[in-house]
């Protein structure tokens, strides 16, 4: 993984270094308004990175004690994390199958009980969730609909309405600027949320449960401010919003040579025996190509692979080590719980992840190409 910070980043750190302002000021109001922009909704909150956007995101749709979230199993710890710092329990849902690794709707139906309130999707990869079918879920059962969208930023989903932007189809969408995302910040992440309501709350809870911020009374909008429930600092401050305006401009580009890389990866490693490529039925021009997964056939030895990759230079990982296998999540429930993630636990051990970067050369990704051909 490369990243790419140019001169354009480097001059807007530094004006707001030379600006003496540091924290909650024009810097984070642009970003805020820019990324609403880009989504096409009314406002967006900056925060200090994707996991507490999902926690405000779920304090604001008021979850807690005694509610059950439906979340895959197959994500990174934070999205089933935040659900617990709430009070909240995730109910851990299978993948839809090798093909497509996201969240399975049937699944998720079949886990339905009378404390369901939520849903939680990944948008795994890049890749839209099934969203006509979580979207229906929600209204059918009322449940909130939620949104992360860490690796997807620039995605869409198309129905017969149209194409919306990842994160504007539930009640919130949660964004990471991690530094391995699409566009970063270091750290840094975002909420959306649908209704007014749940935005003010997320809001004042970014800030300690304050009614006015810094820089209002800075600006002398207000002198004085009331603390109206229990809020955190989630604050992103201005270094990290004046670079991720610069990112965000990025963003268009970048994902454009993701598309360019993962339909060259699909075009040359179509022969290895039993490899199978995700999410190929799924239209690239809507997917923000985050991650290029492959999955090995049945026995394959992916430590082998990974260790041969390795040797040659080449970085891989694994997306993700299943939320239910580790130690912390397995005392949640009685030792022979059985979670119903039958695919999940077939496709654990044959994931990898190929490299997958905006600025690999077209040499870079034929390296990577032989060396897995090679192993086969
Ligand atoms: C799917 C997913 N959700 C949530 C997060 C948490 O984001 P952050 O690292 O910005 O807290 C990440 C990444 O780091 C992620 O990949």
């Amino acid at each position: 993984m490369d990243v790419t910070m140019g001169p354009e980043e480097i001059d807007a750190v530094s004006a707001v270094l030379r600006s003496g302002w540091l924290s909650m000021g024009p810097e984070t109001l642009r970003f805020e308004e820019e990324f609403a922009r880009f989504l096409g909704v009314p406002s967006a909150l900056a925060v200090a990175n994707g996991t507490v956007a999902l926690h405000l995101a779920y304090l604001a749709l008021g979850l807690g004690p005694g509610d059950e979230v439906l979340c895959p199993a197959l994500t990174f710890v934070a999205t089933a994390n935040a659900i617990l710092y709430t009070g909240a329990r995730p109910v851990l849902v299978d993948v839809a199958g090798p093909h497509d690794l996201n969240m399975s709707p049937e699944d998720a139906s079949r886990k339905l009980t009378s404390r369901t309130r939520a849903v939680l999707v990944v948008h795994y990869a890049g890749y839209p969730c099934a969203m006509d079918h979580f979207c229906a879920l929600a209204r059918e059962h009322r449940l909130h609909l939620i949104e992360d969208v860490a690796h997807a930023p620039g995605g869409r989903h198309r129905s017969v309405e149209g194409a919306k932007m990842l994160g504007t189809l539930g009640d919130a969408g949660c964004f990471s600027f991690f530094a391995n995302k699409n566009m970063t910040t270091g750290e840094g992440g975002l909420v959306v949320a649908r209704d007014l309501d749940s935005a003010a709350k997320a809001r004042r809870a970014r800030s300690h449960g304050m009614t006015t911020l810094t820089w209002d009374r800075h600006r002398g909008h207000s002198f004085t401010y009331d603390v109206t429930g229990l809020g955190y600092n989630y604050r992103l401050d201005e270094i990290r919003a004046a670079l991720g305006l610069v990112q965000l401009q990025k963003l268009p580009a970048a994902n454009a040579q993701r598309r360019e890389l993962t339909r060259r990866y699909r075009e040359k490693l179509q022969d290895p025996p039993g490899l199978i490529l995700p999410f190929t039925a799924h239209p690239l021009e809507d997917s923000a190509c985050h991650l290029f997964p492959v999955v090995l056939p049945a026995g394959a030895d992916r430590a082998g692979l990974m260790a041969a990759l390795a040797e040659k230079g080449i970085q891989t990982s694994i997306h993700y080590p299943p939320i239910h296998r580790f130690s912390y999540y397995q005392e949640l429930w009685p030792p022979d719980f059985d979670h119903g993630l039958p695919q999940t636990e077939d496709l654990t051990a044959r994931l990898v992840t190929l490299p997958l970067f905006p600025t690999m050369t077209g040499d870079q990704q034929d390296a990577v190409v032989a060396a897995v051909r090679g192993f086969f």
